[in-house]
C-alpha cells in the first residue's frame, strides 16, 4: 500500500502527534510522519518527534518580517520533505490564505469542541474547555476538519461527542476530549490516506 507522507504542525504537548507516530509505526495507519514543525522551541511535541528520529524544525513568527515570509518558510520545509498531508495537531497559530493555498484540501485540523460551538480565533486549548464548563452545556467533543480560509470553519470530516457531567472541570473535560481526539484524528488521517474523503461544497462524504 502507498504510504502517505505527513507533516505535522504542533505548538504544545503533542499527545495527538504521539498517537499518529505510534499508530504509523505499528502499521495501523498507512502514513509516515516525515517532519514536525513548531512555533514554540520548548514544545514537548518536538522531543516526542526526535525520540522517533523524525526531523524537527522551530519556525517562529517573530523571526520573520511578515506572515507571508513566516509561512513560506514552513511551506518550503514541508515541500522539501515531499509532504502530502499537513496535520495541525495542537497548532495554535492561524494560517493565512498564503499557506492554505499552498496545500489546498491537504490540511486537516483537530479542534477540541463540536464545531460550530466554541471555535474561532479566541477559542483554543484549555480556553475551549473552560468556556464549555462556564456555559453549562451538557455535551462537547472534538472535530476533525479540512482547513480553509475561515478559522475553524472548513468542511467537517469527523466529530465525536462526550457528556459534560455536573462534577466536570475544564481539566477533566480536556482529558476526556483528548481521549476521543486520539481516536478521530488517526481515523480521519486513515480515510484521507486511503482516498476515501470527497469534499463537495461544505460537506465531506466518506466513501467506505
Ligand atoms: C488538542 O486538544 C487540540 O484539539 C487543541 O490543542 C490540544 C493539543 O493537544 N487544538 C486547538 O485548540 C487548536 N485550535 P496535544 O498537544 O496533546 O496534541
Amino acid at each position: 500500500m502507498n504510504i502517505l507522507k505527513v507533516g505535522i504542525l504542533a505548538s504544545g504537548n503533542g499527545t495527538n502527534l504521539q498517537t499518529i507516530i505510534d499508530k504509523s509505526e505499528k502499521k495501523e495507519l498507512p502514513v509516515r510522519v516525515v517532519v514536525v514543525i513548531s512555533d514554540k522551541p520548548d514544545a514537548y511535541a518536538l522531543q516526542r518527534a526526535s525520540k522517533h528520529s523524525i526531523p524537527t524544525f522551530v519556525v517562529k513568527p517573530r523571526d520573520f518580517a511578515d506572515k507571508v515570509s513566516y509561512e513560506q518558510k514552513m511551506i518550503d520545509i514541508l515541500k522539501s520533505h515531499d509532504v502530502e498531508l499537513v496535520v495541525l495537531a495542537g497548532f495554535m497559530k492561524i494560517l493565512s490564505p498564503h499557506f492554505i493555498g499552498a496545500f489546498r484540501n491537504r490540511i486537516i485540523n483537530i479542534h477540541p469542541s463540536l464545531i460550530p460551538a466554541f471555535c474561532g480565533k479566541d477559542f483554543y486549548g484549555m480556553k475551549v474547555h473552560q468556556a464549555v464548563i462556564d456555559s453549562g452545556v451538557k455535551i462537547t467533543g472534538a472535530t476533525v476538519h479540512f482547513v480553509d480560509e475561515n478559522v475553524d470553519a472548513g468542511p467537517i470530516i469527523i466529530q465525536k461527542a462526550i457528556e459534560v457531567k455536573d462534577n466536570d472541570t475544564a481539566e477533566t473535560v480536556a482529558l476526556k476530549v483528548h481521549q476521543i481526539e486520539h481516536q478521530i484524528l488517526p481515523e480521519a488521517i486513515r480515510l484521507f490516506a486511503e482516498g476515501k474523503l470527497k469534499i463537495v461544497g461544505r460537506k465531506v462524504f466518506i466513501e467506505e
